[in-house]
């Protein structure tokens, strides 16, 4: 059957592609969830910031990596010195996918199908080519899926600055903050928060 993809006009900038995006069917999990979260930051920023898909708290707010993995980025920027308001951060996917926990009491997060990804990449190109950032930073291996194009790993390809690919002058990957919420034991934790950190900071001095 042939994929899905959301269309999405042209040359909008936005504000008009969020009011759209707010009304986007495209995948099957619109009507599971509560809203469209689209990305948010400076207009004009050069560093674009994307992750995987809203999680649940993101979803009932409506504003991207706001919950537990957003504190952890929060914590990072914050200890950078980099401001919310002055880079951009968005998510390959903008709908939150779900199965309910066995209790039925929780929403328990489902990872972005090749599909899902997509089905959602116009709203993505559409935020890049609005925006323009220098830089892109992609946490995890949705993102980095998405705006790459292929799969990718992220500890090989990390320290790397990817400059042939079309939707910006660099792309930097890194590890997705939930990933550093799952980790092993507290000395896999700090590794890859140091690791993130560095990305972070390698990424914002090469967007300025
Ligand atoms: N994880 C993401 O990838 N994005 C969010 O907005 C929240 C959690």
């Amino acid at each position: 059957a042939p994929q899905v993809r959301a269309e999405v006009p042209a040359k909008l900038g936005l504000r008009d592609l969020k009011s759209l995006a707010s009304n986007c069917t495209t995948c099957p999990w619109a009507k599971s969830s509560t809203q469209t979260v689209f990305g948010e930051g400076d207009s004009q920023a050069r560093l674009m910031v994307v992750g995987e898909q809203p999680g649940s708290e993101e979803d009932l707010a409506g504003h991207a990596f706001i919950g537990p993995a957003g504190k952890v980025l929060a914590d990072i920027l914050n200890d950078l010195g980099i401001k919310r308001e002055e880079i951009y951060i968005t998510n390959a996917v903008k709908h939150f996918k779900w199965t309910p926990s066995d209790d039925g009491k929780a929403r328990i997060h489902k990872k972005p199908s090749g599909g899902d990804m997509h089905a959602c990449k116009p709203w993505l190109e559409a935020e890049i080519a609005a925006i323009r950032p220098k830089v892109i930073i992609a946490l995890g291996v949705t993102a980095a899926t998405s705006i790459l194009g292929r799969l990718v790993k992220i500890g090989e390809e990390r320290e790397r600055n990817i400059t042939n690919n079309a939707l910006a002058e660099n792309v930097i990957v890194s590890w997705h903050p939930s990933s550093i919420l799952r980790a092993f034991n507290q000395e896999d934790r700090d590794q890859k928060i140091a690791e993130l950190r560095s990305d972070l900071l390698r990424a914002f001095k090469l967007s300025a």
